[in-house]
């Protein structure tokens, strides 16, 4: 078994560098089946869910060079299979962007379908939707999705029932080769669908409006391989060294990020009673006091992101006062707050509502990291907590932050990972 121990309490202090931005990563690896040739990445996030969609890649045909730790060159020159076992691809959720890209370059497709963070339903049926729409044949049976062409994928209009990152993405790659415009209306606005599309189109693809409501796509007969592309900093691992920083009052300069994409979490912030300053590729969070309660309601971007909502409940569960979150975007994301009950916290969770009544300490308790952004808060609440805190399930935090013991670690944390012999 792996796991955290996270000696507490400790006020962070220093500098952190954040990594390449995993959901953009996780949809650009994919992306790069589209182009018979070369892609040069950089800021790649070296983490699990990377690593594993590298596995899918090869297992394709791709040849990957892994130039360092951040950097690949993915060559699809070969690639042969539009196989995807779902062994493979039940691993983790952003697989089902193999579905966009395979139908691009191959007339029959089959992907198993994905895994990813419990967080209640996870359909797929607006992905479903939009390559139906774009003249794909789809097939659900056995654990696979079975797609299908007899002729190149028609421009057409779009209009999503729900907003939805993986639909937004999976439709933008299934008609960069279609033939003819195709328009994506009521779409997701995250700053990784403003990355795939500025990828995709430095390459030779025509996408317009990504970032927007409405998203034109002028299809294209092929894309050119490309020389090097460098993805964005990832949104949700600086948010996450945001809130500790506040959480634990400390003083900490986050780095390589990109602060109008952390608006939403900077607002909460300055709420809360930190100061706040924003440079060009970094902010500084700085909170010398206990924070103020606030109340947070999850909501597609621009709103606050469902996926920091688990971070900054460590600052209700220690606030002053009595907040709430409610969360808009999944129906089960509040098993974490059984957790922080443990170690002392105040929270009652009812469906989509959580209400947190501040307490002035938290101590030490044995936590489970039930899904990536839970864990990220387990270790939040460990460094707050007088004593130690045992985390178990970290596999679920190693998919999605790199290094992040060195990161924590750097700002002043104590944090130790053990694996023990018994379960290797
Ligand atoms: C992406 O998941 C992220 N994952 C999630 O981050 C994030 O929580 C989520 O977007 C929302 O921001 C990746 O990018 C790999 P959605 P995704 O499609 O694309 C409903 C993390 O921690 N829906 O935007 O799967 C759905 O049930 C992870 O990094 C349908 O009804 O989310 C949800 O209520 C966890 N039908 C809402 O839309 C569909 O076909 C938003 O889901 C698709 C989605």
């Amino acid at each position: 078994m792996e796991k955290f121990v996270v000696h507490g309490p400790c006020h962070l202090k220093g500098e952190v560098t954040i990594s390449g931005a995993k959901n953009a990563a996780v949809a650009i690896l994919p992306a790069t089946l589209l182009v018979k040739g070369k892609c040069h990445l950089e800021n790649v996030p070296n983490i699990s869910d990377i690593r594993a969609y590298c596995k899918i890649l090869e297992s394709l045909g791709s040849k990957i060079e892994y130039v360092s730790d951040n950097e690949l060159i993915i060559d699809n020159s070969e690639v042969s299979s539009a196989i995807a076992s779902y062994e493979l691809t039940s691993k983790f959720r952003a697989s089902y962007y193999l579905l966009g890209s395979l139908l691009g370059r191959f007339d029959k497709v089959q992907i198993g379908l994905p895994g990813g963070c419990k967080l209640g339903a996870r359909p797929i049926d607006q992905h479903i939707k939009a390559f139906k729409k774009l003249g794909a044949k789809i097939i659900v049976r056995n654990g696979n999705v079975y797609a299908s062409k007899t002729e190149q994928l028609k421009g057409t209009n779009i209009f999503f029932d729900v907003v939805s990152v993986g639909s937004t993405m999976n439709a933008i790659l299934a008609a960069t080769l279609a033939d003819g415009i195709t328009t994506l209306e009521n779409v997701a606005k995250e700053p990784h669908i403003v990355d795939l599309a500025n990828f995709l189109n430095s390459m030779g693809a025509n996408i317009k409006g990504a970032g927007t409501d409405i998203i034109k796509i002028t299809g294209v007969k092929e894309l050119h391989q490309k020389s090097s592309y460098s993805i964005i900093p990832d949104q949700i691992e600086a948010g996450t060294f945001m809130a500790a920083a506040a959480a634990t009052q400390g003083d900490v300069l986050v780095k390589n990020c990109i602060p109008k994409h952390m608006e939403p979490i900077t607002a909460k912030l300055i709420e809360a009673g930190c100061e706040v300053e924003e440079f060009e590729s970094s902010i500084r969070v700085k909170m010398d006091k206990r924070p103020t309660s606030f109340n947070i309601k999850t909501l597609p971007y621009p709103g606050f992101p469902t996926d920091m909502q688990p971070q900054m409940s460590i600052l209700l569960t220690l606030g002053e006062g009595t907040g709430t979150i409610l969360e808009t975007i999944w129906e089960s994301r509040f098993q974490y707050t059984d957790e922080l009950n443990k170690m002392g916290a105040n929270i009652t969770a009812h469906g989509s509502t959580a209400v947190f009544t501040g307490v002035e300490k938290i101590y030490g308790a044995p936590v489970i990291a039930h899904d990536l952004r839970a864990g990220a808060a387990m270790i939040i609440a460990g460094l707050c907590a007088e004593g130690q805190t045992e985390i178990t399930e970290i596999h679920h935090i190693l998919r999605g932050y790199e290094n992040i013991i060195g990161k924590f670690e750097s700002l002043g944390a104590k944090i130790e990972y053990i694996k023990t012999e018994d379960d290797e």
